[in-house]
C-alpha cells in the first residue's frame, strides 16, 4: 500500500518518538527548512488572529505542515509540497473571510491600540493574509527617527507591534550619526526573511546611503545587514517594489536629489545587482510605483523639503525604460501630501488602490498625518480620489464615496454679517454654496492693532442656535503651491454676537478635513485665519451634534 506522504510523515515522528534511527531521512537543506518554518509562523498567525468560517481545516493543514518540516526524514521536495499546500490552505481559509465595509476618517493623529500616537511616519506596508504590517519612522523624537511597525486588518485600527529598529540597540551610530527615512518592507518568498529597505542618512542629509535590515519573523527585531551608498552611488528619498514576477527593485533619489536610480535587487532582495538612471535631471523624490495589468505606474514628486507640490505621473510598459514624459495629477499640493506608498488592495469583486501619504507638519514633525486616499488608474492617468473620508470593504476590494454633507449642520438660513473684505469674483458667500470650486479670496492685510498680524476673517449668523461638535473648512483645490491655505486658525462662537469664546485655535489647521470641538450650541460663529497673509476657503461647514 502507498501511504501519503503526509502519513509517512507523521509515521516516521512516531518512530523517531519510539527511539527509532534518525537517519532514516536526508533532512533536506537548512534553507527550505527556514522558509518552511517562516511561513509556519505566519500561518500560525494568521489562525491565531483571525476567526472566519474553516479554520479547523485550516489549523489541519498547519498541523501537517508542521509535521513535515519536523520529520528528519523530510528533504527539500516534501517541504516545498508541505508549503505549496500551506498556502493553499491559507488562501482558501482567507477567501472565507466575511465582507464589511470600513470608514476610513482622514486628518487626525492615529492611535494604536495602547492609546499612543501612531509614529510611523514615510510608512511601507506589507500584506500577510487579512493582516497589513506597517513600518514607518518613529519621530517622537523629531531628529531621531528610527522604526516602528504597527499592524491592522482596515488600516484603521492599528495594533502596536514593535519597535522594529531601536535608536542604539540596534545600531551603534542610529540615533547619534545616522537615523532612518521612508522605511520600506519586503517578505521575501523564496527565504522566508523580512527584509527592511530604507533611507541611512546622516544628520545633515551628507551620506546619502541605503540601510538593509533582516528579520526571520515579521515584527522583529531585525538586525542590521549593511548600510552604504547603494553600487557606489549617492542615493536619498527611497520606496521599493516588488514585481509580480518576484523581482524586487529599490528606488531612490540619486546623485544629490538630481536623478532616480531604480536598482534591481539580488533574489534574496539584500543586494543591488544593477541599477537605471530615470528622470534624469528632472529631480524627482518620494517614488511610489503600482502595477496595473502590464502597466507600470510611478507617483513622485518635486524636492521641496517638508512642504507639499503637485505629484507627477508617468508610465511605462518596461520597468527599466520607456517611461512617459511626467505629467501633473492631482491638485497642486497633492492635498497637502507627500507619496510614501500605494497600496493594492485586491479583493473578490475589484481592485482598489488606495494612496498613502504623508501630510508633513514642519515644524512639529512628530504631528504630521499618514493620509489615505482611493486613487485610479487609466491607460495613461491617475485620478486621485481625494477625500476627507471614504469607505473600503477589504474582501471584495471595492471602495465607495461618502455623503461629505452627512452629519453636517443645515446651513440653510446662514448669513455672513461681518468679514475682513473679499477679492471682486470670489464673495465670502461662497463658502456656504456647497460649490468646491467657488471660493471666498480676501487679498487684503487688516491689521488688528499697530504691529500685530493681519487677520482675515468672517462672521456667520446661522439665524437661531446651532448644535456644533466640530466644523470642516475646505481649502480651495486649484490653488499653486499653499497660496491662501489657512494654517493658523481660530474659531470663535457667540450665543449674542456681542460676547465671544474660543473654542478651537492653532497653528496648523487639518487640510479638509474635520476639527473637533466640545459639543456645545451658539449662533454666531467667527472664522478667523491669523497667518498674515491672503485667505482662501471653499467651503466652511460645522459639524452637527
Ligand atoms: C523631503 C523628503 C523627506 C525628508 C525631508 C527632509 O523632501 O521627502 O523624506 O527627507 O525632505 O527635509
Amino acid at each position: 500500500m502507498r501511504l501519503s506522504r503526509n502519513v509517512i510523515a507523521a509515521a516516521t515522528i512516531a518512530m523517531a518518538c519510539q527511539g527509532a534511527v534518525w537517519a532514516l531521512g536526508n533532512g533536506g537543506s537548512d534553507a527550505q527548512q527556514k522558509r518552511l518554518e517562516s511561513h509556519l509562523r505566519i500561518a500560525r498567525d494568521f489562525a491565531t488572529n483571525s476567526d472566519y468560517a474553516g479554520k479547523e481545516t485550516f489549523r489541519k493543514a498547519i498541523t501537517l505542515a508542521e509535521q513535515v518540516n519536523a520529520n528528519p526524514a523530510s528533504g527539500d521536495k516534501e517541504r516545498q509540497q508541505a508549503l505549496e499546500a500551506l498556502k493553499k490552505a491559507s488562501k482558501e481559509y482567507l477567501a472565507n473571510r466575511p465582507g464589511e465595509w470600513v470608514r476610513i476618517k482622514n486628518g487626525k493623529m492615529w492611535t494604536d491600540d495602547r492609546g499612543r500616537e501612531v509614529q510611523a511616519h514615510g510608512a511601507g506596508f506589507i500584506l500577510l493574509n487579512d493582516t497589513y504590517y506597517m513600518i514607518g519612522e518613529d519621530r517622537s523624537d523629531k531628529w531621531r527617527p528610527d522604526v516602528n511597525m504597527y499592524s491592522s486588518k482596515d488600516l484603521k485600527n492599528w495594533k502596536f507591534e514593535n519597535k522594529i529598529i531601536a535608536n542604539e540597540k540596534t545600531h551603534p551610530e542610529l540615533g547619534s550619526t545616522r537615523m532612518i527615512e521612508r522605511p520600506k518592507l519586503f517578505f521575501n518568498d523564496s527565504t522566508g526573511q523580512f527584509v527592511v529597505w530604507c533611507h541611512w542618512e546622516a544628520r545633515d542629509y551628507s551620506a546619502s546611503e541605503a540601510g538593509v535590515f533582516v528579520s526571520d519573523s515579521v515584527a522583529g527585531d531585525y538586525t542590521f545587514h549593511s548600510g552604504g551608498r547603494p553600487l557606489g552611488i549617492k542615493s536619498r528619498d527611497c520606496n521599493i517594489f516588488l514585481d509580480d514576477d518576484g523581482t524586487a527593485y529599490f528606488i531612490s533619489t540619486i546623485e544629490e536629489n538630481t536623478d532616480l536610480g531604480l536598482f534591481r535587487l539580488s533574489d534574496d532582495y539584500l543586494e543591488p545587482v544593477d541599477y537605471t538612471v530615470l528622470f534624469p535631471g528632472d529631480r524627482r523624490e518620494a517614488p511610489a510605483i503600482a502595477r496595473k495589468g502590464d502597466r507600470y505606474y510611478m507617483l513622485s514628486s518635486a524636492c521641496t523639503g517638508w512642504d507639499p507640490n503637485p505629484a507627477n505621473l508617468s508610465y511605462t510598459d518596461t520597468l527599466t525604460k520607456g517611461w512617459s514624459p511626467l505629467h501633473k495629477v492631482g491638485n497642486p499640493i497633492a492635498f497637502d501630501t507627500q507619496a510614501a506608498s500605494i497600496i493594492k488592495v485586491e479583493g473578490s469583486k475589484d481592485t482598489t488602490y488606495l494612496y498613502i501619504g504623508d501630510r508633513w507638519q514642519d515644524p512639529n514633525l512628530p504631528e504630521s498625518k499618514t493620509i489615505i486616499f482611493p486613487i485610479s488608474f487609466t491607460d495613461t492617468d491617475c485620478a486621485f480620489n481625494y477625500v476627507p473620508e471614504f469607505d473600503i470593504n477589504f474582501a471584495t476590494g471595492e471602495w465607495r464615496p461618502v455623503d461629505l454633507r452627512e452629519g453636517m449642520a443645515d446651513r440653510s438660513g446662514w448669513k455672513v454679517i461681518e468679514s475682513s473684505g473679499e477679492k471682486a469674483g470670489n464673495p465670502v458667500g461662497n463658502i456656504f454654496d456647497g460649490d468646491l470650486t467657488t471660493i471666498w479670496i480676501d487679498e487684503a492685510a487688516t491689521p488688528t492693532a499697530e504691529g500685530e498680524d493681519a487677520i482675515q476673517y468672517f462672521v456667520i449668523d446661522a439665524g437661531k442656535p446651532v448644535a456644533y461638535k466640530g466644523f470642516r473648512a475646505t481649502p480651495r483645490s486649484d490653488a499653486g503651491s499653499s497660496e491662501g491655505l489657512v494654517r493658523k486658525y481660530r474659531l470663535e462662537t457667540s450665543a449674542d454676537g456681542k460676547k465671544w469664546a474660543t473654542v478651537s485655535e492653532g497653528d496648523w489647521l487639518p487640510y479638509w478635513t474635520y476639527v473637533d470641538t466640545d459639543p456645545e450650541s451658539a449662533r454666531y460663529f467667527r472664522f478667523s485665519s491669523l497667518g498674515n497673509h491672503s485667505t482662501s476657503l471653499a467651503e466652511f461647514d460645522l459639524i452637527a451634534q
